[in-house]
């Protein structure tokens, strides 16, 4: 029979630190930074989002988030056989932040690597965590998205800063003989890097170029309502679904107006979409994790269900995921 893999537990966590539009947007002020909670909820559907503290790294957010996953999975740490973490802030250059993670688990030996596709990163590591059961070579995979993208913000661009936060959501991915996931798809065009990027790097002790975030927004707003439209046919193909089919589409959260847009093309309603990005900001990796988590401890999302999770970001990356919970 084939070897399925399916979700047995979830968690998330963000730090307690929430700055609202209004509250942000007088700090900005103080920098002689225009904006208000009318333009920032209007473009984006951003209310608030949280920060980390100074000395707060993704593995600590990380930490709170697979804590909670495998409590709701039953599992101890040293039950985990494979540590992935999707991050584009890392606590370090090296080693990986899954391996500080597996280490502050107090669970060792396993394999633990990071996953580096910026927004779709969890996406990328939840596939990977499924390719790697269903071959045989894990059986209980944590796989997190944690990030602390405030770092990386120049909080003198306005069409950036406002939009990102940090937190971190975790799930347990486990062989089972019931379908879960149903498939994946993933994509990247390096032709794109330009398009959203944080062009600085460490060298000789410096860190050269410049290590804050730059995006052209409408460029990947564009980019991203179509791709994300095509990995949720090309998913839903192979496994031979309808959209119809689909109980809650759980995607990125980066824009409501790009929720909206992949909703309306795919014929779902708002009600069917989780969306956490107007409380979370867009927390790139960590934002697919926080919002599956949201929806399943609210009690809207439950076992059984289809959820098509689908990402976009730098790269470029994007992808999706099509499952049974
Ligand atoms: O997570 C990875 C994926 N990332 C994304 O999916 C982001 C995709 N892009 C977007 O979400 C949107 O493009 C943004 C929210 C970033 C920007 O929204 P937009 O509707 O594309 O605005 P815009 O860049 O076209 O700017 C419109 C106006 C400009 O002013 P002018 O030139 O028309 O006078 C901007 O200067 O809005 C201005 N603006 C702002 N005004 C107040 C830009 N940022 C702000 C701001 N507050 N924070």
């Amino acid at each position: 029979m084939r070897r399925n893999s399916r979700i047995v537990g979830t968690g998330s966590y963000l730090p307690p630190r929430r700055v609202t539009n209004v509250e942000l947007a007088a700090e900005l002020a103080a920098l002689g930074v225009q904006t208000s909670d009318e333009w920032i909820v209007e473009r984006t559907g951003i209310q608030a989002r949280h920060f980390a503290a100074a000395d707060v790294c993704s593995s600590d957010l990380a930490l709170h988030a697979a804590r909670q996953a495998l409590q709701a999975a039953d599992l101890a740490a040293t039950d985990i056989d494979l540590i992935i973490v999707a991050t584009s802030t890392p606590d370090m250059v090296f080693p990986s932040t899954a391996c500080i993670l597996q280490n502050k688990l107090g669970a060792h030996g396993c394999p633990a690597f990071d996953v580096q596709a910026v927004c779709s990163g969890f996406i990328y590591a939840l596939s990977v965590a499924d390719a790697m059961i269903k071959a045989g070579a894990a059986s209980k995979a944590l796989v997190v998205g944690a990030e602390v993208f405030s770092r990386l913000l120049d909080f003198k661009d306005r069409s950036t800063c406002v939009l990102f936060g940090d937190g971190a959501g975790a799930v347990v991915l486990q062989a089972s003989k019931a379908p879960g996931i149903l498939a994946s798809d993933l994509h990247a065009d390096g032709k794109h890097v330009g398009l959203l990027c944080v062009p600085g790097h460490v060298s000789g002790g410096e860190v050269l170029g410049r290590p804050l975030l730059t995006m052209d927004g409408q460029a990947v707003f564009k980019l991203a309502v179509g791709v994300l439209d095509a990995a949720a046919r090309a998913v839903l193909e192979r496994a031979g679904k309808l959209a119809a089919d689909i109980d809650w589409l759980i995607p990125h959260q980066a824009n409501r107006r790009i929720m909206q847009s992949t909703a309306r093309k795919l014929k779902l309603p708002m009600d069917k979409v989780i969306v956490t990005v107007d409380q979370h900001g867009n927390t790139s990796a960590a934002s697919i994790p926080l919002a599956l988590d949201a929806g399943v401890r609210s009690g809207r999302v439950k076992t059984g269900e289809l959820l098509l999770l689908e990402g976009v970001g730098g790269g470029f990356t994007w992808g999706a995921v099509l499952l049974n919970l």
